[in-house]
């Protein structure tokens, strides 16, 4: 793998390989020193142009636990301000020889073109409404320890599909790994010819008691140019995840960050039921897994014993 652009790009088997391998690093990060040589000698460029808490601190960590060096560029603050295109900045910082860049913009295809840019591995970390890869595998891996095998269960995705990059790559992801996936919301927010993913489609949550777990959307107003819906307060008559909805069997499951009183009620946020927080954890171990694949064996910085910084070892959680 020399980039992850797309769910499109990981087969069942690489997404068992990162969840694995996620596993690995989950048992580091109970030990007192959290730290691995991994990626010692690697650079890391986290570069943002949009706002962002859960994706930005967990690919920092994560880094940081593998032991590569860490550059944290966000677009606001930079010359990006003076006019600076994505492009020239991109071959600006490039001069420092980062080994990846992990890439969130409001664009949609922005990551894909940044990696015909510059020689570094390209983590997309979610571009505009086109995907979120890195959420669709936290996830995956979040499922996988709540339920133990995702395959065969049913997973709604409910809300505001059509301004989602964590809709399109859970759609994926989640179909890779056996389970039936059913998007719903109103018309307005479900984009037409979303069946082709191979997903269900239902306009109201009628049918929502027989999902095993409930993934809901937040309602992405910075994304939204018109009026989707008549009120937040008439959407969230119809299709908030409330008490009342959320069935005790249910895994009920949300990216981040939450609006309280639109798309979840405040009760089910702080339900035993909502696994929100565990999904927060598992995307350190999952982005160390991400970088480790990505990077691990590629060819790197010569260490003064001779071997390549980041050869891929048997067990790196091992190697302490
Ligand atoms: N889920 C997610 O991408 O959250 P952030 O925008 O806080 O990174």
């Amino acid at each position: 793998m020399n980039h992850l652009i797309s769910m499109e790009d990981l087969e069942r088997a690489a997404i068992e390989r990162i969840v694995a391998q996620a596993e690995r690093f989950s048992e580091v990060s109970h030990r007192e020193i959290k730290t691995v040589p991994a990626l010692r000698g690697r650079m890391v460029l986290n570069l943002f142009y949009e706002a962002s808490t859960r994706t930005r601190s967990s690919f920092e960590l994560a880094a940081k636990r593998l032991s590569a060096d860490v550059v944290n560029f966000a677009s606001s603050g930079s010359s990006v301000e003076k006019g600076e295109s994505l492009k020239d900045t991109v071959l600006t910082l490039s001069a420092h020889k980062p080994d990846a860049i992990v890439l969130r913009t409001p664009w949609a295809g922005a990551a894909e073109l940044v990696s015909r840019w510059c020689s570094a591995a390209i983590v997309n970390a979610g571009d505009g409404k086109h995907e979120h890869p890195t959420q669709a595998l936290l996830d995956v891996y979040t499922l996988h320890r709540t339920l133990g095998n995702i395959s065969g269960a049913s997973i709604w995705i409910v809300g505001d599909v059509a301004h989602s990059r964590v809709a399109r790559s859970n759609i994926i992801a989640f179909q890779r790994m056996g389970a039936r996936v059913t998007v719903a919301g109103p018309p307005t927010l479900i984009p037409r010819g979303i069946e082709q993913l191979g997903c269900d489609v239902r306009y109201s949550l009628d049918e929502l008691s027989g999902a095993d777990v409930v993934y809901a959307l937040r309602m992405q107003r910075e994304r939204m140019d018109d009026t989707w819906v008549p009120s937040l307060r008439e959407y969230a008559a119809r299709y908030q995840i409330n008490a009342q909805r959320l069935h005790p069997h249910q895994v009920l499951m949300h990216p981040g960050p939450v609006n309280r009183g639109v798309e979840l009620s405040g009760e089910v946020v702080d339900s035993p039921q909502a696994v929100i927080t565990a999904q927060v954890e598992a995307g350190v171990v999952v982005r160390m897994a991400v970088l480790y694949e990505l990077l691990a064996g590629r060819s790197g910085p010569a260490r003064p014993d001779g071997q390549v910084s980041g050869e891929r070892a048997e067990n790196p959680a091992a190697v302490a």
